[in-house]
């Protein structure tokens, strides 16, 4: 799956130091123009295993901008609800745990990923689930907050997904944070150049 793609082939890649590359296209694999939902959770099932070493913190710190965000909101109230959003294989509900959260739910479609989420052991419930297509089984206005970490983009969370997290989402005092490479929104034609704020 990697070394197919050159670096020229891949938007945000001139950057990248040699030793970063294939870790960056396995990632960039997940988002390349016109994946589809399938083909996307299938990526992630199959690269589970090697993602932490992926996306280490030299690499990746989208969680701990999110886990801020929540603070920022939250920081008196660490029982808050939260529901941790393409929870992938836990950085997030780590890093929540970390700063004393204890009442942190995980929606990730990819089972793999969420089999290393729940290895964490910081999550009451698992919701093996896509958002944006049907409706989750989660009731309205469950959530104090949501919380995304590079969970949206192409063949992940789209705009339609929106509709869905506002309605799990409580309607007073209730957020809904996202932390994403704006590179990753952007790639993507129906994506969210909306949400990116210079
Ligand atoms: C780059 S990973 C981020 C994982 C984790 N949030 C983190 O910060 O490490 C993106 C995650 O979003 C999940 N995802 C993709 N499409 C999704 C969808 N429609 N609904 C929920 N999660 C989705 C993927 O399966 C993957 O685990």
């Amino acid at each position: 799956m990697t070394g197919e793609l050159s670096r020229s082939a891949m938007p945000g890649a001139t950057g990248v130091v040699d030793e970063d590359l294939e870790a960056y296209e396995t990632n960039y694999q997940t988002h390349r123009t016109g994946i589809s939902t399938e083909e996307c959770i299938q990526c992630y099932n199959k690269t589970a295993k090697k993602y932490e070493e992926n996306l280490n913190p030299s690499r990746y710190r989208g969680y701990v901008i999110a886990a801020e965000a929540v603070e920022t909101f939250y920081g008196q109230d660490k029982s808050a609800r939260v529901l941790d959003v393409g929870a992938g294989t836990g950085f997030l509900g780590k890093e929540l745990e970390k700063r004393g959260y204890t009442n942190i739910d995980a929606l990730e479609p990819a089972s793999e990923m969420l089999r290393l989420a729940a290895e964490k052991g910081v999550y009451r419930s698992l919701y093996c689930d896509v958002l944006g297509g049907s409706e989750v089984t989660i009731p309205d206005d469950t959530y104090d907050v949501l919380a995304l970490s590079g969970s949206m983009g192409e063949g992940h969370i789209q705009c339609k997904g929106l509709a869905e997290m506002v309605r799990i989402v409580k309607p007073v005092r209730g957020n809904i944070i996202v932390s994403n490479g704006d590179c990753f929104l952007l790639l993507s034609p129906d994506q969210i150049p909306i949400l990116v704020d210079d």
